[in-house]
């Protein structure tokens, strides 16, 4: 358990990291990014699970190439929303194994003709609760990818969970920048670590000559909040990109040399190691605490 102004927060068993990827606005790449980061980073050796909270606009299960009435289970399942903590044996979900991650969607239990939503209060209590009725197994980092915003469901989730960090998606537009440090702050305030920024729709390479094309005029807006962030990547827009997202295969799968996936690789391996420096530094924390005890006692 984490406190973080007097509140008592709960670790999700065996799961290391818990990480989330959000955004202010909407339609900037948060799912085409936690997708990738998650495939990329079960490339370099993880085991990862995604879950994708976007009830709006689940796109992850389709961007893995899973439809809901194939997923085989969800529709029927009622989770126990009143309930808090692990569910039953019995309530377990298993997770859709795809391209060696382990994922689960808030949009199994919504039809994709549904046209109402969970009211987006509710929508952090059904997150958590999907979160704890998911057997995961032990996972190296658990990714949710969040619905654009920061109200609900992200203050339930930032108020109920230990979450290890945030990364922020944004364009280079300024509406996208002003939005994401709204976000950022959000995070903040909640206790959250923001691990860094992926930039993403940075420009366009253009496939006949190459040369890099800026689409979103620069933004000259000043968040300093955001730009002193870590910039964990700069992704152009690669029509490779979208195409492998509708096509349910994650580009760093489909086109694993593309520049697109080479910075998805290298913000696998920032978060990695960021992760990992952030845990060498706490046990070495509780290391000096016993030596100094030892020191103590000899003298
Ligand atoms: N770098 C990129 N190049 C090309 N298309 C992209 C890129 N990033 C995202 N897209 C496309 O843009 C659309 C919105 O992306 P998505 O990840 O769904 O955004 P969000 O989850 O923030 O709403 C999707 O169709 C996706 O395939
Ligand atoms: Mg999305």
């Amino acid at each position: 358990m984490q406190s973080h102004k007097g509140v008592q927060r709960a670790r999700v068993e065996n799961i290391r990291t818990l990480l989330v990827v959000g955004s202010g606005k909407g339609g900037v790449g948060k799912s085409t990014v936690s997708v990738n980061l998650a495939v990329a980073l079960a490339r370099q050796g993880a085991s990862v699970g995604l879950l994708d909270g976007d009830a709006y606009g689940p796109s992850i299960p389709m961007m893995l190439g899973v439809r809901k009435r194939k997923a085989g289970q969800g529709a029927e399942v009622t989770l126990p929303l009143a309930q808090r903590g692990k569910p039953t044996p019995e309530q377990m979900l298993t997770p859709l194994p795809r391209y060696g991650i382990k994922i689960m969607s808030v949009g199994f239990f919504i039809g994709e003709e549904q046209a109402v939503a969970p009211m987006p209060d509710v929508l952090g209590v059904f997150i958590r609760q999907l979160l704890y009725s998911v057997d995961w197994g032990v996972l190296d980092y658990l990714i949710i990818d969040l619905p654009p915003g920061n109200g609900e469901p992200q203050a339930t989730l930032c108020r109920e969970l230990q979450l290890d960090g945030a990364l922020l998606v944004t364009t280079p537009q300024d509406i996208a920048r002003i939005d994401t440090a709204k976000a950022l702050a959000m995070f903040r305030e909640a206790g959250v670590p923001a691990l860094g920024v992926v930039q993403n729709m940075d420009g366009f390479l253009c496939p006949h000559c190459g040369e890099r094309v800026e689409i979103f005029p620069r933004s000259r807006e000043v968040r300093e909040q955001l730009d002193n962030l870590p910039l964990l990547g700069s992704i152009p827009l690669d029509p490779a990109a979208a195409l492998s997202g509708d096509k349910g295969q994650p580009v760093v799968v489909s086109n694993p040399e593309s520049p697109v996936s080479i910075a998805f690789m290298s913000i696998a391996e920032q978060v990695k190691t960021i992760i990992e420096t952030q845990s060498i530094t706490i046990v070495n924390q509780e290391e000096a605490v016993p030596m100094k005890v030892n020191e103590e006692g000899e003298d």
